[in-house]
């Protein structure tokens, strides 16, 4: 069954669909999709795990379809995280450095001064991506081994999150037999499938709305400078429909994909639309009835304007807001719907587009959709992670990475005594 090449699996478990992706790294370090699994989410709450059961179970359904295309056998898995409970903050960290030349060990002693801050018990750091250094006082250094200094800073983003969530993500997997490889701030993995390298130096930012969450990330400078989660996205949208037409959750899904729109100009003159009304007549047991589109167009542009303005405020209200020049990338489901870019571009002032995962090969057109890009990050991220040419700021993450699995480890030890 196996094949001879590297395979590294990637699972997003989202708030609609749970999806898995096989990627094979080839000899030359280029990655083939071979392998794609969905499966209906069941199980979760605004990106939060709330039914172990009904999770692992889709976590199961969409793991066999991806070991089927593929082929293989999966293992392990480098699964997403996001929900409301998310928080990204920066800190420096400031040494002496021993001996004026700068080792390895006063790296990892600069990035642990600038971890050491205050975490509530009930959180846990997810990453901690060192950004840059900054040697006796010159900025911008991205690998300071070597170099001769007295004084060494860190700049360093710190993600949070809350225990119980990452513990009942990490149990579902444990009970879906998967081992957890990483755990990965979903933003982080959309803009490692959606964004490049120059755009990341220019000042960009992502932004992932799914069904449960809208996630975002900003880069600058080639660095991370903030992430959050808004508990806000596309199923708030669906819900609003069901309440304002009157309408089933999948009927109103059905109207919202098909028909609904945030624009004005396309919407035809006296254009109608046929829905079924969820009330049950004593005549027939559905009643099919007609309403002006305009009727949708008042109950979902407000919703988007809302979220939408909370992702401007986000923006504005972070430390490098006006540092995002190259614009903002839209990923994720919701996105999709009509209207949705031509209004962000209009709220946040801002070039805006929409992206579907990049960089890969093999199964290109399967995941050629937003609501992929979490899946093919995750895979490119474990890729990243595993091999070679991971550059200085990942380098410094390493600790981090053996710190999160020895975490996880010590977690799901601690659940099973539950
Ligand atoms: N054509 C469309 N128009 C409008 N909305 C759409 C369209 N297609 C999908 N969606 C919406 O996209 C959302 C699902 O997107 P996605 O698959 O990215 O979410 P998810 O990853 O499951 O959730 P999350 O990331 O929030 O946990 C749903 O709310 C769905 O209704
Ligand atoms: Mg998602």
């Amino acid at each position: 069954m196996a094949k001879g090449n590297e395979i590294i699996v990637g699972l997003d478990v989202g708030t609609t669909k749970i999806c898995t992706v096989v990627g094979e790294v080839k000899p030359d370090g280029s990655v083939d999709i071979i392998g794609v699994g969905r499966a209906a989410s069941k199980g979760l709450r605004k990106g939060i795990v709330v039914n172990i059961e009904s999770t692992v179970e889709s976590i199961k359904s969409a793991v066999e379809h991806a070991e089927r295309m593929a082929g293989v056998e999966i293992r392990s898995v480098n699964v997403g995280i996001a929900g409301g409970h998310i928080k990204g903050f920066n800190s420096r960290g400031v040494i002496a450095v021993k001996g004026g030349e700068i080792s390895q060990a006063d790296i990892d002693r600069v990035v642990e001064a600038a971890k050491a801050v205050a975490i509530p018990l009930d959180r846990e750091m997810l990453h901690v991506i060192t950004n840059e250094f900054i040697v006796d006082g010159q900025d911008g250094v991205m690998d300071p081994r070597g170099m001769a200094g007295v004084r060494l800073e860190a700049e360093v983003h710190i993600v949070t999150g809350a225990v119980a969530a990452v513990q009942n993500l990490v149990k579902c997997c444990e009970k879906a037999d998967l081992e957890v490889a990483d755990i990965v701030l979903e933003p982080l993995a959309s803009a490692e499938a959606s964004l490049d390298q120059d755009e990341k130096d220019l000042g960009i930012g992502i932004v992932d709305i799914g069904g449960g969450t809208t996630d975002i990330a900003l880069f600058h400078q080639g660095s991370i400078c903030h992430t959050s989660v808004i508990a806000i996205g596309g199923n708030q949208f669906t819900t609003d429909l069901a309440v304002g037409l009157r309408v089933t959750m999948p009927e109103a899904e059905r109207i919202k994909v098909e028909h609904a729109t945030t624009l004005m100009s396309n919407i035809k003159e006296n254009e109608m639309i046929r829905l079924k009304s969820a009330l049950n007549s004593s005549t027939s047991s559905k009643r099919v009835k007609e309403v002006p589109k305009t009727y949708l167009l008042d109950i979902i542009q407000p919703r988007t304007e809302e979220l939408l303005n909370l992702v401007r405020r986000e923006i504005e209200e972070s430390v490098c807001g006006k540092m995002i020049t190259a614009g903002i990338v839209f990923t994720g489901g919701a996105t999709q719907l009509d209207g949705m870019l031509e209004l962000a571009e209009d709220i946040l002032d801002i070039p805006v587009r929409r992206a579907v995962p990049t960089g890969v090969g093999g199964l290109v057109d399967t995941v050629s959709d937003p609501r992929h890009a979490t899946g093919v990050g995750l895979v490119l991220y474990g890729v990243k992670k595993e091999f070679a040419n991971f550059d200085m700021r990942s380098l410094s993450e390493d600790g981090l990475f053996f710190g999160i699995l020895n975490r996880m480890r010590s977690w799901v030890e601690g659940l099973f005594k539950f």
